[in-house]
């Protein structure tokens, strides 16, 4: 019994070394990570307490110490995939993993605006995630990192949504260290930060008066963060805004340095990709549009035709007895605008 509880140690020791090392052509769990939770939409689970990733034996140390952890995944990917969705409904990319039917290209095949922006997208919604566990105190570990300031006669405090902690669980999880320094490891991981950035930007400063009938002798002041929906706006200005980078032409993988760096100008506050994407236009055959207008960009030039559909709402609500609502229903005929 000891002595296989050695060899199992030993053997973990093993495999976290050797997966730490980012040897050519393995991917970096930062980029399986984002992947897994960017594609499945199905509820698999893996064996392993993450369960909704094939976790590396990091992560699974992570997720066993945290039994938050998991649920968190969950909630990290619902609310990326939705929001994500639903932002990009009419737009030529929507969300989809592949790029058209035709191609089979999936996103993750290269490091596409599409797969830059799914890069910050994943790691903001972790951030998220993590911060409201840690203010709601569904994720044990989190100290009072969001409350900020320092005033002696104004009883400044509470515990907020805690950015920093989440922004490090995110990056420990995402294991961001261990993601490479070559060219797709650098440029993603700036990714990444973008990300997590865009979620510190979503800072509130709430307060709470006390004191007699208002009079605010004491407040309590704290940081919170908006729902994560709140976020897109930022997210996909980056995408519209992402900046390409120079392939470099490696034999070998490379380190980028500072010498290298210098030349290829990044900047740091923006998303970058390295290959364009394909052409999007096959793909939006058959897609609703917003409006005509729209139709004209998602359409690609081809047309769209209109068709009548009956919708039914609620309408005609009244008080019935003082205190229940009751309404009709009644229906109207609206446009559907579909691309040829
Ligand atoms: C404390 O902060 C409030 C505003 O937040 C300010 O009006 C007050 O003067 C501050 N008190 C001290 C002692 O700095
Ligand atoms: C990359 O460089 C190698 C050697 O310098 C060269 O043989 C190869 O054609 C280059 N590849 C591209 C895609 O430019
Ligand atoms: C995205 O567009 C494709 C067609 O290009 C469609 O099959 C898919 O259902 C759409 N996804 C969403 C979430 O609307």
């Amino acid at each position: 019994m000891f002595s296989c509880s050695v060899i199992t140690v030993l053997l973990f020791f093993f495999v976290s070394i050797i997966s730490s090392k980012n040897v050519e052509g393995s991917q970096p769990v930062l980029q399986k990570t984002v992947e897994a939770l960017f594609t499945e939409k199905s509820q698999v689970i893996y064996p392993g307490a993450c369960k909704l990733i094939p976790a590396s034996p990091r992560q699974a140390k992570m997720c066993k110490r945290n039994p938050g952890l998991p649920k968190l995944l969950q909630v990290a990917k619902h609310q990326a995939i939705t929001a994500c969705e639903e932002t990009f409904r009419y737009d030529r990319w929507n969300c989809s993993l592949f790029f058209n039917k035709r191609t089979k290209r999936n996103i993750f095949n290269k490091v596409y605006r599409e797969t830059a922006f799914v890069h910050a997208l994943i790691a903001a919604s972790i951030t998220h995630a993590v911060a409201k566990a840690c203010a709601s105190g569904d994720l044990t570990k989190c100290s009072c990192l969001g409350s900020f300031g320092k005033n002696s006669s104004w009883k400044i405090g509470g515990c907020g949504d805690d950015f920093k902690q989440g922004k490090r669980v995110t990056r420990n999880f995402l294991e961001f260290k261990q993601a490479g320094s070559d060219q797709i490891g650098q440029v993603l991981k700036q990714d990444i930060i973008v990300g997590i950035d865009s979620m510190g930007e979503q800072m509130r400063e709430v307060c709470k008066c006390h004191g007699f009938s208002g009079s605010c002798t004491t407040k309590t002041c704290w940081r919170r963060l908006g729902p994560f929906n709140s976020a897109m706006g930022l997210l996909k200005k980056h995408f519209h805004h992402a900046v390409k980078q120079k392939v470099l032409n490696y034999t070998v993988k490379r380190a980028i340095t500072l010498k290298l760096r210098n030349k290829l100008k990044v900047d740091r506050k923006k998303l970058v990709y390295l290959h364009r994407t394909p052409n999007l236009c096959v793909g939006t055959i058959g897609r609703v549009c917003k409006d005509r207008n729209n139709c004209a960009t998602l359409c690609c030039g081809r047309g769209y035709i209109t068709t009548k559909k009956l919708i039914s709402f609620r309408c005609r609500c009244r008080m019935i007895n003082c205190c229940a609502v009751q309404c009709d229903t009644c229906t109207q005929e609206v446009d559907i605008y579909t691309c040829k």
